[in-house]
């Protein structure tokens, strides 16, 4: 087998061979038929989605003496250099490195030499929107006044990054991304030609995971060329890209309509084990449900999924109402957000799944003034017995904040209390690692919760102070990262919460 890769050894060659952009391939066969030529294009869009390939056919097909169709040939002796990238009238500069800096800097020199061969220079400036702005107006210059058979197509995937008065003087083309349809047929071309064994769920597995580029699907069976003895199939697909598959995330959904919070902790558990990264995971989700919602209000058709997946989305999304859905998405991409912000985040999904499962209403902790009774408490008399009976009472202020908060009580059941200091307040411990939920309890309106909770129960105001602890009680988790496992979360709630 040949060691050239995948997206090198299949580049396309002609107009027709481009898959997915058949508005631009369309109109600028017309251009050549109709020999309207503009002198210089603009191609945007992601990256491997055909920019360049599309740029390298143009050129061959302006200076191809060989044709019969607005496509080149193939054979004369321009279309051969060009496809080789020997040819001296395509240029070809990558904005993006020094070396295409200096270029630009001597293009107007350059340019006005007549093509040493072919009929028309084309300059393709790759990367566009890289230029300095010494080079910008350089280029500027240039497309103000470009000479007859000089021929300029840039390249951006960051069109907004390119100045005004640059993309004004271009005919814009913008490259879509290809649909995973698109995709997996074009896969499906190359590995029978390529004699490459894979299954078709594979192929819309790395077709859906290319998100719109030929490249980087054509990168990904390289990579599971080499990673595969054999067949390519689903679970490879899933191994290498270490994300979550489409079934997986039906069990999830299937979980969730039920209500199963022990479901939803041992799938959390089944993908971290099968090395999902609860990012990835959160993310699946996402899609996941957001599918689940277009299914439900009809707009199957922008769902660029096989029809079997439609079906059954469908079929799923009976499960749930409209205003679920809706509020299950909005949780998931809170939880999203969070994420980023707290080494915890396989804690931080957990409590957003099991919220969905609607046993547990989070209530707005902020708004509710909590009733305490107001006892009055001599300040500098707290006994030992005070701090006996809290904590032998631990257990009923725990109970209450996990009926009236489970981010507070899931946080709070990381501290112990540890003393009442020497200005009378509940000393509470929180284990090394664990500032995560030290600051969750700190913050001013659970901390207010808190006090009350205690209040109710020993029936006596006393304010809280939380602090690290200084020995590692816990056995340390090895990546430094605080931690708590699904068995840890199940055992806290009894395998049932309380509503
Ligand atoms: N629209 C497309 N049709 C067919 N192949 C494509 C297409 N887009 C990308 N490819 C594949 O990906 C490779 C890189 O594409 P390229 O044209 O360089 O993308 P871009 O310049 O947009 O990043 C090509 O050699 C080809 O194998
Ligand atoms: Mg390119
Ligand atoms: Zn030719």
């Amino acid at each position: 087998m040949s060691h050239l890769s995948l997206y090198r050894k299949y580049r396309s060659q002609n107009f027709d061979e481009i898959v997915g952009q058949d508005p631009i391939i369309t109109t600028l066969k017309n251009a050549i038929k109709n020999q309207r030529i503009s002198h210089a294009y603009l191609f945007t869009g992601p990256r491997g989605t055909g920019k360049t390939s599309t740029a390298r056919i143009f050129s061959k097909a302006i200076n191809c003496s060989g044709k019969t169709s607005p496509n080149p040939c193939g054979e004369c002796d321009q279309c051969v250099k060009i496809t080789k990238g020997h040819a001296l009238n395509v240029i070809e500069i990558d904005a993006a490195s020094n070396r295409g800096i200096d270029e630009i800097r001597d293009l107007r020199e350059k340019i006005a030499y007549k093509p040493v061969e072919g009929r028309y220079k084309v300059y393709i400036i790759d990367e566009v929107h890289m230029l300095t702005s010494e080079a910008f107006n350089a280029l500027l210059k240039t497309l103000e006044e470009p000479p007859a058979d000089t021929f300029f197509i840039l390249a951006t995937t960051e069109p907004q990054r390119v100045p005004i008065t640059i993309s004004s003087r271009c005919q814009r083309f913008d490259f879509g991304r290809i649909s995973p349809d698109k995709i997996a047929k074009h896969i499906k071309d190359i590995a029978s030609s390529e004699k490459i064994k894979i299954d078709d769920d594979a192929i819309s597995r790395i077709a859906r995971a290319a998100e719109g580029s030929l490249r980087d699907a054509l990168s990904l069976i390289d990579q599971l060329m080499s990673y595969c003895q054999g067949t390519i199939k689903l679970e490879n697909v899933i191994e290498v890209l270490g994300t979550s598959e489409p079934q997986f995330l039906f069990d999830f959904g299937g979980a969730i309509a039920e209500g199963s919070e022990k479901k939803i902790l041992e799938l959390v558990d089944g993908a971290v084990l099968s090395g999902v990264s609860i990012p990835q995971l959160a993310k699946d989700l996402t899609y996941h449900f957001r599918n689940l919602l277009l299914a439900k209000i009809g707009s199957t058709d922008i769902l660029e999924l096989s029809k079997d997946q439609v079906e059954r989305l469908k079929s799923d999304s009976e499960k749930f109402h409209l205003g679920q859905l809706k509020s299950i998405i909005r949780k998931l991409s809170a939880a999203e957000t969070e994420m980023k912000w707290h080494q915890n985040s396989r804690l931080v999904l957990e409590v957003a799944l099991l919220e969905m499962c609607g046993s547990i209403e989070e209530s707005p902790v902020v708004q509710e003034k909590h009733e305490r009774p107001q006892v009055k408490v001599p300040e500098m008399k707290v006994s030992k017995d005070l701090f006996g009976e809290i904590k032998e009472k631990w257990n009923d202020v725990l109970l209450k904040m996990k009926s009236k908060s489970l981010f507070g009580y899931v946080s709070l059941h990381e501290a112990e209390p540890s003393e009442i200091d020497r200005s009378g307040r509940l000393v509470l411990s929180f284990k090394k690692g664990y500032s995560f939920h030290k600051s969750r309890v700190e913050e001013p309106q659970n901390k207010n919760i808190l006090e009350g909770f205690i209040a109710d129960i020993v029936g006596r105001n006393i304010s809280v102070a939380c602090v690290l602890s200084e020995k590692n009680n816990e056995p340390s988790p090895k990546t430094g990262q605080e931690r708590i496992t699904a068995d840890e979360v199940a055992e806290m709630f009894d395998g049932k919460l309380v509503s």
